[in-house]
C-alpha cells in the first residue's frame, strides 16, 4: 500500500548500524527524515550519504532526525559507511568535520521497503528506489518524493522543504514557488483580510484578492 500525506508512518522494529531500533521510539518527539537508495556500494547512493552527513548539523539545527535504508546487510552497510568517509569528505567543498553520524536501516527482506511502498519493480529489480519521507512530531507523513536510480537526490530542497513545514506548522501561512528561507509568504486563503491584519503585525499585501503576501513571520 502506498504511503500518503497524512497517513501515519508506519511503525516497525529494525536492525541498523546503531543496533534494534522500534522506528517510532527513535523518532520520539522529533522531525524525522526515512530515505532509502538502491543498494550499498554503488555510486550516486556513496554521494547521497556523503552529502546527507556534510548537513546533518542543519537537520539536527532543525530538530529533525535523519535515517537511510537499504535492502544490504548491517555488516555491508559498515562495510560502506567507511568508503562513504574515506570518498566523501570532501563533498560540497568542505572537509567533513562529522562523518556519516546518522543510521542506516538494514532490511535484507525487503520488509520495511514493502511498508513504505519503496519497491517499484518496473523500475528496479528487487532494489528500493530513491524514496524520501519526511514525518512530523505527530508521525504524519509531511512529504513524499521518489527519484529514478539515475538520479541523486538535491537534499538542500529537503531541508527547504523542512523550513516550509515547520513554519506552516506555526503560522498560518503557505510558501510560493522557488521559496527560501526569509522571503515573503503566502497568507492562507482560510484567513479573512480582517484574521489576516490581527494575525501579521507587519502587515500583508494582496496582488489578488487569493495573492496575499506578508514578510516571514518569524524573522
Ligand atoms: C547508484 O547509486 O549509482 C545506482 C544504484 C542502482 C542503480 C543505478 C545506479
Amino acid at each position: 500500500m502506498a504511503v500518503r500525506l497524512g497517513d501515519e508512518a508506519p511503525n516497525f522494529d529494525a536492525e541498523t548500524t546503531i543496533g534494534p531500533i522500534n522506528f517510532h521510539e527513535w523518532l520520539g518527539d522529533s522531525w524525522g527524515v526515512l530515505f532509502s537508495h538502491p543498494a550499498d556500494f554503488t555510486p550516486v547512493c556513496t554521494t547521497e550519504l556523503g552529502a546527507v552527513a556534510t548537513i546533518d548539523g542543519e537537520f539536527k539545527k532543525r530538530g529533525v532526525k535523519v535515517i537511510a535504508l537499504s535492502v544490504d546487510s548491517v555488516d555491508d552497510h559498515q562495510g560502506w559507511i567507511a568508503d562513504i568517509n574515506e570518498t566523501q569528505k570532501l563533498h560540497y567543498g568542505v572537509e567533513l568535520a562529522a562523518q556519516v553520524g546518522f543510521p542506516l536501516i538494514a532490511d535484507p527482506q525487503g520488509e520495511v521497503a514493502q511498508l513504505y511502498d519503496m519497491i517499484h519493480p518496473n523500475a528496479l529489480d528487487n532494489m528500493t528506489v530513491r524514496a524520501v519521507f519526511i514525518i512530523g512530531p505527530d508521525k504524519k507523513v509531511k512529504l513524499t518524493l521518489t527519484y529514478p536510480a539515475s538520479t541523486g537526490r538535491n537534499f538542500d530542497e529537503i531541508l527547504r522543504v523542512i523550513d516550509s513545514l515547520q513554519l506552516t506548522a506555526n503560522y498560518s501561512v503557505a510558501t510560493p514557488a522557488n521559496w527560501q528561507d526569509g522571503e515573503d509568504c503566502i497568507v492562507v486563503p482560510a484567513l479573512s483580510d480582517e484574521e489576516a491584519a490581527e494575525k501579521f503585525p507587519k502587515g500583508f499585501k494582496a496582488i489578488k484578492p487569493y495573492l496575499r503576501v506578508t514578510p516571514q513571520p518569524n524573522k
